[in-house]
This record gives C-alpha cells, structure tokens and sequence, in this order.
C-alpha cells in the first residue's frame, strides 16, 4: 500500500459548487468532489482546463463566481490566503515562489511564518521565530542538506522544485494542493520526489491532491483521480480506471 486508508469521517476538503467565470470564460463551471483524509488525488486535464482556477479558488487566491469549500467541515469563506495554513492546508503554485537570492533554509524558514504578518514583516521581521529546526529537518526529509546554505536561485531547477514542495509543509499541514510540482523535473528528480511525497503520506497521513500533466507521475502516486475538460469534471475513478475511460481519452490523453 502506498497510502493511508481514506478514513470514513467527513472530508478533509469539500469543494460544493465552484464555478468561475473570468468575462466570458468560464474556466470552472459547477465543480463538486471530496478529498477524504490520506488520500492522494490526481486532478489531471487539457491545458486550460481550470485546474489552477480551481485551486486558487479553493485556496483564497481567487473568488470564486459561485461556490464554497470547506476544510475538516469549517467553510473558508472570507479566510485569506496566508490564514489557509492555520486551518491546515500547504500548498506550492506552478510557478516557482522560491527567492532566488536567499539561502534554502531561509527560504523554508520563511514559509514557516507565512501566516505571522505580511511579505515585508517577514522580510524584515525575526529572522528565525523558533523555526530552523524544522526547516531542517524539512530540507533532509527532501534531500537537500548539501544545498542547506546555497542560494536558492543557484539549484537546478528540480532542486528548485523539491524546495518549494519543502516549503508547503512549514505549517505541520493535513492537507497540501500540489500545481505541477514535477513540471519540467528531469527523470531521476522525478522519481525522488515521487517517493519523498508517497513516504510524507504514509508516515504522516498527509493528504495531497496533485495537478499535474505528467500522465506516469499521476499514474503511479495518486490513490483516485478526476479529470476535468472545459471547466467541469467529465471523469473520476482509480488510475486504472481512468487510463481506460473514452471520453479522457479523447479529451486528454489521445488516441
Ligand atoms: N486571471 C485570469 N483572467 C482571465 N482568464 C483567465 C485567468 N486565469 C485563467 N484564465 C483562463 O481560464 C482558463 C483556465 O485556465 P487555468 O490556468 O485554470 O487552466 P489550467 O488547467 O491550469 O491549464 P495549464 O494546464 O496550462 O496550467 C483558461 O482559458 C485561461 O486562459
Ligand atoms: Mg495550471
């Protein structure tokens, strides 16, 4: 078994609803599904599809059009960004949010105190705040300790990747949304942080739920997952279910 069994108490996340319209896009539209503790769930499509409208819908970033979530039953509306790791959510962008001209460990410290204050009482506040151990043991857990005092912006790009997955887990959460972590990671990179989340969720029971066009990444880590097209989710079901199903396919994976 790679993770922890769902539990049957009420969903981590709950997403009822979400629609998003941007002008006359509609990037999601009437979007629905559960996220049980200790799953790891593949949100998979098109580009262009709404993946990542939905998760700055769900994470605060965006408002959305229609719709709301819930963490553990507790609704996020209202909740700012930066306030979603009190509730127990982590989370990494599709693109970098490393700084590149700081030192790895300061770039994990710093996640850390995302929610004490804003960017510049970070930047200029206590440099610490009690958190280099973690942080440490964080960027072993990912295998960078050689690169502990490097430069961020110095690191392969991969490396990169690895310390921005490190940072989404400064603030101990139950659940971490994932965009492309493992776009543009070469292949051995790829393996280590495949198997570095598969061991995060079975020695914490951690729940993630994963975007990603990597169709053997996906394939391999993710217990279920849901595929969305235009905006709204034509397809749910294991992976071997979903490697099978028509309409994904021909929407997304080709003939
Ligand atoms: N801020 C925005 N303003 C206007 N349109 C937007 C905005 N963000 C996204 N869109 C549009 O919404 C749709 C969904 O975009 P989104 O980035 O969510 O797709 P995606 O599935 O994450 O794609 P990719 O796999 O390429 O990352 C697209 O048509 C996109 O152009
Ligand atoms: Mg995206």
């Amino acid at each position: 078994m790679n993770a922890h069994t769902p539990s049957d108490r009420a969903p981590i996340l709950a997403v009822h609803n979400i629609s998003k319209q941007f002008g006359g896009i509609r990037a999601v539209n009437n979007v629905s599904f559960e996220v049980r503790k200790g799953e790891i769930l593949g949100l998979i499509g098109p580009n262009g599809s709404g993946k990542s409208t939905l998760f700055n819908c769900i994470l605060g970033q965006l408002k959305p059009t229609t719709g709301h979530c819930e963490i553990n039953g507790k609704s996020t509306d209202g909740v700012r960004p930066a306030d979603l790791s009190l509730m127990g959510v982590g989370r990494t962008f599709q693109q970098l949010s490393v700084f590149p001209k700081m030192t790895v460990l300061d770039n994990v410290i710093l996640a850390g105190q995302e929610h004490e204050g804003t960017m510049l009482s970070r930047l200029f506040g206590k440099p610490d705040a009690g958190l280099t151990g973690k942080a440490e043991q964080l960027i072993e857990f990912f295998r960078l300790t050689p690169y502990r005092d490097t430069e961020a912006g110095s690191l392969s790009y991969g490396q990169q990747k690895l310390v921005d997955a490190a940072m989404a887990f400064m603030a101990g959460p139950g659940i971490v949304l994932l965009d492309e972590p493992a776009g543009g990671v070469n292949l051995t990179m790829l393996a280590n942080l495949k198997e570095r989340l598969q061991t995060y969720n079975r020695e914490h029971g951690t729940t993630f739920v994963v975007i990603e066009h990597n169709m053997e990444f996906v394939m391999s880590l993710c217990t279920r997952i849901i595929v969305l097209a235009q905006g709204e989710i034509i397809a749910e079901g294991s992976p071997e279910e979903i490697r099978s199903n028509q309409m994904v396919i021909d929407a997304y994976l080709g003939g």
